[in-house]
């Protein structure tokens, strides 16, 4: 089972770039076309929020369109750029955008994993959260899913990764301590999978492996220093490769989705090593 993981599309009206600079529609075709080509090509594409920059029915037209041309089924979730009702209004034929009711959730069996897709948003606010109602709903789930290998995503990083201005809007730390509690008690949980830092992250949490990925398109600037202003970089484009099989688990690639030279090979066509 292959799952791929892009986050943080940021995709505008056509003609738009994000922050006055971002092409990030061209982005994403790309990001498209790569995953397209992959071989073998991943089972399903799960997509961890800011699918699109403002929340507009304009912007998720566009993303639709995009998506259009991705040849592999997707499932979308959504972060503090999306808006509920513009995404269920455009993608109004997937009925796993209303299953949550008020929020944007649901879960779903992808080949043998169980996928508990999480709605942390909050209308207005850039900080994630998770409400008594969504912890509830997603004990229910974990419940549900025992026995199965799971993956809980959400868009908002429940740990702290030293990039001040991406801390202070994290999932806040009643959510993420409840949160963490929940996953503890479930060590079918693989992996929790995030967005929103624009960079490929890992920790250990709940007993488990938390994991944020590279964007398609901008990347945060990697600045550790507490006060590090809030930047981004046009660093390589890229996406998250989930393989996984009953024996060995989960194993995390990261993949480019720009070419570069190469491949070369290592060996003479003699067999030996190329010295
Ligand atoms: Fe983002």
């Amino acid at each position: 089972m292959l799952l791929a993981q892009i986050s943080d599309l940021h995709i505008k009206p056509p003609g738009a770039l994000a922050y006055r600079r971002v092409d990030t529609a061209a982005s994403l075709a790309r990001t498209i076309a790569r995953l397209n080509a992959l071989t073998p090509r991943p089972d399903a594409v799960l997509m961890t929020g800011d699918l699109v920059d403002q929340g507009s029915v304009e912007e998720y037209r566009h993303l639709k369109t995009l998506l259009d041309t991705l040849e592999i089924p997707y499932w979308l979730l959504i972060g503090n750029h999306d808006a509920r009702e513009p995404l269920r209004e455009v993608f109004a034929d997937r009925p796993e955008l209303r299953e949550g009711g008020a929020f944007i959730q649901y879960a779903v069996d992808l080949g043998p994993l169980r996928v508990i897709a999480l709605d942390s948003m909050q209308p207005g606010q850039s900080a994630g959260t998770l409400c008594a109602e969504r912890l509830a709903w997603l004990a229910q789930q974990l419940d549900a899913a025992r026995g199965k290998p799971a993956i809980v995503a959400l868009h908002h990083p429940p740990f702290d990764c030293g990039i001040g201005h991406m801390d202070a809007i994290r999932l806040d730390d009643s959510a993420a301590q409840a949160f963490e509690t929940l996953v503890a008690r479930h060590p079918n949980v693989e992996r929790v999978l995030c967005g929103h830092v624009h960079r490929p992250m890992f920790v250990r949490f709940g007993g488990t492996i938390a994991a944020a990925v590279p964007a398609p398109a901008h990347q945060v600037t990697l600045d550790l220093a507490p006060d590090a202003p809030s930047t981004f970089t046009l660093e390589p484009p890229a996406f998250a490769l989930h393989r996984y099989d009953a024996q060995g688990g989960i194993v995390t690639h990261h993949g480019y989705v720009d070419t570069f030279d190469g491949p070369y090979p290592f060996h003479e066509p003699s067999g030996e090593l190329i010295a």
